[in-house]
């Protein structure tokens, strides 16, 4: 075998709770800002499918973990919902959704498969958005008390908990590029939301601690990589500076325990800096992660501008780059987004050069697919020889990494079965299982049968 992961690596899938689950408001839970949203534009999502319409895990949870260990899953993440879990935020948890999350992560155990249980995917509670959500700092002491009784409830069965998915998207969805409720665009509003998810991560991080569980804590972050056109020093400024907006505004506060100072120096020269409270600097310490799961889907090249920003125009990121095409690059014809795998090896170098070499593993990588059911073969199944090919050349990639001393300890891929994904609903298929829409039907896709085989051999 050419290409052999180390012993206990981890081989699996990511998927969230309000992607996966269904019963959108059913069993007890609230509506999120998703349901919301739905009501009010359902022109803003893909043919009009909302949060309700997904593969329905919370009634099929034990064929879908069935699936898994079919699939060669030693682990799996998913989220809990915290609309189902808290209806109102705050308060008891609701007993249905204690037993709904019980069941499945005593499943998923019984079938050998590790729970990674993320507490936060973009689903804010309803309720929550209505007093402020991440603007308001008394959101901060909600999520934090959720997040304790998710440890106090099921801290004892999960060994792998991450506080938040990606939280720099709600950020850039919600307030500033107009893909997520509230769709708002104002970068101080939406510096004040992301300073406060960091604060809220850090104070769920500090009451894990403080139960002194098994296990550990992380978050994950869409890490990309940010590439100068040249190496011109009006190019490697900009590169600069987009990844300090996009990657460093949240890797440092999780890894490092503070904020990058030239990015607090920016935003104070241009006006933009939240607020802060005497103590913040010490939660934030408090917060560094034990473990960081990295979703890489492609990098992002940028050069420096072309013109000069019109000051009329509200402050954004990109009033410091320009995005840039390089020639020759390598597309997804079926996304629009660019793949380049050696990006994998390019974040695991850094984090083992300027990150203290924090353990990490792939918490999602993935090809979606827009049209997918062309591929399908005279039997029926899907026969996505693409996606094997994406998701070889990243575990190469990875490999190098570690061979050269990168902690990288395991692969989930976004996504095992075809899922809804927000406003692009089931525009793009990432899944390993194809899932029928009309009549719920699962069939493993070619890529599920080789991912078995290369999970069950621990390398291929
Ligand atoms: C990831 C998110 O960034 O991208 C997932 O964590 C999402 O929730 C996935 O579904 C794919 O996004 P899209 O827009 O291509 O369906």
């Amino acid at each position: 075998m050419q290409y052999r992961f180390p012993d206990h690596f981890w081989w699996g899938s990511a998927s969230s709770a309000a992607q996966a689950e269904g019963a959108s408001l059913q069993g007890g839970k609230a509506a999120t800002i998703w349901d919301h949203w739905f009501a009010l534009q359902p022109q803003r999502f893909h043919q009009q499918v909302g949060p309700a319409d997904t593969s329905g895990f919370y009634q099929h949870y034990r064929d879908d973990i069935a699936l898994l260990r079919q699939l060669g899953h030693n682990s799996f993440r998913t989220s809990i919902a915290w609309a189902r879990l808290i209806p109102q935020g705050v308060g008891e948890p609701n007993p249905e959704a204690v037993q709904f999350y019980h069941d499945m992560i005593d499943t998923l155990l019984a079938n050998g498969i590790e729970p990674f249980i993320c507490l936060f995917h973009f689903d804010m509670p309803l309720t929550m958005q209505q007093q402020g959500g991440w603007e308001n700092r008394e959101v901060i002491a909600a999520y934090a008390d959720y997040a304790d009784t998710c440890f106090r409830l099921f801290g004892h069965k999960v060994k792998h908990w991450f506080t938040f998915n990606e939280p720099i998207v709600p950020v850039e969805g919600g307030y500033l590029y107009d893909f997520h409720y509230p769709n708002v665009v104002d970068f101080r509003r939406a510096a004040t939301v992301a300073y406060h998810t960091m604060l809220a991560h850090a104070a769920a991080v500090t009451r894990f601690r403080t139960r002194q569980l098994e296990g550990e804590i992380g978050i994950i972050l869409n890490l990309t990589p940010s590439y100068p056109r040249s190496t011109h020093s009006a190019d490697l400024k900009a590169a600069h500076l987009a990844d300090l907006f996009f990657n460093r505004s949240f890797l440092d506060p999780a890894v490092l325990g503070h904020y990058p100072q030239d990015l607090v120096d920016l935003l104070r020269e241009y006006g933009q800096l939240p607020a802060s409270h005497p103590g913040d600097a010490e939660l934030l310490a408090a917060g560094k992660v034990d473990l960081l799961g990295i979703n890489y889907y492609q990098p992002r090249r940028v050069k420096a501008r072309d013109s000069a920003v019109n000051p009329a125009s509200p402050f954004l990121p990109e009033w410091f780059f320009d995005y840039y095409e390089m020639p020759g690059r390598k597309m997804n014809p079926h996304r629009g987004w660019e793949i380049y795998e050696q990006g994998i090896y390019d974040i695991l170098c850094r984090l083992r050069d300027e990150y203290g070499n924090i353990p990490s593993y792939i918490s999602e990588n993935g090809m979606g697919v827009e049209g997918e059911e062309k591929f399908r073969a005279a039997d029926g199944h899907i026969a996505d020889s693409y996606r094997i090919e994406f998701i070889r050349e990243h575990l190469r990639w990875l490999h190098q990494g570690l061979q050269e001393g990168c902690q990288c300890r395991g692969y989930h891929l976004w996504t095992f079965i075809d899922n809804w994904s927000w406003s692009n609903a089931y525009k793009n298929r990432y899944g390993l299982v194809r899932l029928e829409r009309e009549s719920g039907e699962r069939r493993i896709k070619q890529s599920g049968d080789w991912f078995a085989q290369v999970a069950r051999n621990n390398g291929f």
